[in-house]
C-alpha cells in the first residue's frame, strides 16, 4: 500500500512485492521531477528497490520514505529512508561487504546502495530493527 503525502514526499508501507516496484517507480519519478539526470535517478531507484526488498525479505514489513532534502549549505538532494522493526543485523560490518548474504542473495544490496549514494547511514539493533538513511545530491 502506498500513499503520497506531499508532492515532494513519498511514503510507502512495504509488505508485498508490488510495494517494492511501486516505491521504486515513484521514487524514480520524484528524482526525475527534481531534475536528476536519468542515470542518477536510476541509481536512486535501484537503492529504493534494494532497501525495500530487504525490508520484505528480512523484516516482512516496514516503511520507505523518499523525499526532497536540503543540505546545510542549501544544496538539493533526494533522501531515502528505509525503516523496519525486524530482526536487525548482528554483523553489520559483514552485511556491508560485497557478496555477504544470509539468504542466498547476491549480497550487494547494502554495499551497492552505499556506493550508489553520496551519504549512507545505517543503524541496526538486533531484535529491534534496521534504519537506513541515504542521500544523493543533485548535480
Ligand atoms: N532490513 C534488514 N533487516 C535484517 N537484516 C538485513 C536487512 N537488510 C539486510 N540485512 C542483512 O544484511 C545482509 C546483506 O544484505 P544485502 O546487501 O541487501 O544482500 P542480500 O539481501 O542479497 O543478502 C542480508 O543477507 C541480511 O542478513
Ligand atoms: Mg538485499
Amino acid at each position: 500500500m502506498a500513499a503520497q503525502t506531499r508532492k515532494d514526499q513519498l511514503h510507502f508501507t512495504i509488505d508485498n512485492v508490488a510495494d517494492v516496484s511501486n516505491s521504486r517507480r515513484a521514487g524514480m519519478q520524484l528524482a526525475l521531477d527534481m531534475g536528476f539526470q536519468h542515470a542518477d535517478a536510476t541509481k536512486v531507484a535501484v537503492v529504493i528497490s534494494e532497501l525495500a526488498r530487504n525490508i520484505l525479505i528480512y523484516a516482512k514489513t516496514g516503511t520507505v520514505i523518499v523525499m526532497e532534502h536540503r543540505g546545510l549549505d542549501g544544496k538539493r538532494g533526494i533522501k531515502v529512508i528505509a525503516d523496519d522493526n525486524g530482526p536487525g543485523i548482528a554483523q553489520l560490518d559483514k552485511a556491508l561487504t560485497d557478496g555477504w548474504t544470509t539468504s542466498g542473495g547476491l549480497g550487494l544490496g547494502l554495499s551497492g546502495s552505499k556506493r550508489l549514494m553520496d551519504e549512507f547511514f545505517i543503524h541496526s539493533e538486533v531484535g529491534r530493527g534496521t534504519n537506513v538513511t541515504a542521500v544523493k545530491w543533485l548535480k
